[in-house]
């Protein structure tokens, strides 16, 4: 930490009429220019817990992985304190998912901001869109090609780094070099009972609650490894996945990237038996007693 640089973990709790909980933004880093800010709350009912994250830069900003319906209104009034939605520059989205980017209408509606997607979905989210709101996507849909780009924004960049099959077939992370924080989609995505915006303090103890999720959704190890490969040479002080915890530090980075590319997961784990045709109840009752005799493996749920 030097200069006017800071990484902190601040919250801030904007006190909005009409709104029934806090929303709380945390302030991951702050200087006289330049503002990085996530919500980890804004998510409310049966929906997965996810984090929003906002750059904001003298008058410029970003919102990486806005969320859909469930997130739009307390989402749009919590950034608001920050930048008015109209001026927001970019919605940026590292796949294609519903808990990404299907408020995309909303957004269109709202901002003029340009929409960041893989040019592998560039075509497909605008199907998020209304009708009769076709024309609003209209010029505004960015595609970012498969070797990543840079995005200008202000006075720097944000650089879309390729993340392809974790888990998306065309998959971003995004990276902000002035605050040396990497938004990692859904890459080191926990399930956290309560304080997601809290770093991982005791690593061995958080595998569990990103192990059945990663071996699910994530494609195979050696997408794994290349992406760690290419992490470890960037300079990265904070990464902030799209669900649950950060990891704060080049220790504790270093402790996800070790056990990440050891992951054995997704097609990895693929047998025959997990491609069979679905059985009548008498098939079934057969197949069990032969299972009994034979075990096979399981893919892990979540
Ligand atoms: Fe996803
Ligand atoms: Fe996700």
């Amino acid at each position: 930490m030097t200069g006017n640089n800071a990484w902190i973990w601040r919250a801030a709790h904007p006190k909005l009429s009409g709104v029934k909980r806090p929303m709380q933004a945390n302030i991951l880093f702050q200087n006289d220019e330049h503002m990085v800010l996530t919500f980890t709350d804004l998510v409310t009912g049966e929906g997965i817990q996810s984090n929003q994250m906002v750059i904001v830069q003298e008058g410029h900003s970003a919102i990486f992985d806005p969320g859909g319906d469930l997130t739009y209104m307390p989402l749009s009034m919590a950034v608001a304190k920050y930048v008015k939605i109209k001026d927001i520059d970019y919605v940026i989205a590292s796949h294609q998912d519903p808990d990404i980017i299907s408020s995309l209408d909303k957004w269109l509606m709202y901002s003029d901001a340009k929409i960041v997607v893989s040019r592998l979905w560039e075509r497909f989210v605008p199907h998020l869109v209304p009708g009769y709101m076709k024309e609003k996507a209209e010029g505004r849909m960015v595609a970012i090609p498969d070797q990543g780009m840079y995005i200008p924004m202000g006075h720097s960049v944000i650089k879309a780094i390729p993340a392809h099959f974790l888990h998306s077939v065309g998959n971003f992370h995004f990276y902000d070099p002035i605050s040396k924080i990497l938004f990692s989609g859904d890459v080191g995505a926990s399930m956290v009972d309560k304080h997601p915006e809290r770093p991982v303090q005791d690593f061995d103890r958080h595998i569990p609650k990103m192990q059945d999720f990663h071996e699910r959704y994530m494609v195979s190890n050696k997408v794994c490894r290349l992406w760690a490969k290419m992490v470890r040479k960037m300079d990265v002080e904070i990464i902030v996945p799209q669900h649950g915890r950060p990891f704060q530090g080049k220790a504790m980075i270093g402790k996800f990237l070790d056990w990440f590319e050891t992951l054995e997961c997704g097609i990895d784990k693929l047998t025959p038996y997990h491609y069979r045709v679905p059985q009548s109840h008498r098939e079934k009752i057969n197949e069990e007693n032969e299972e009994k005799e034979n075990p096979l493996p399981l893919l892990s749920s979540v």
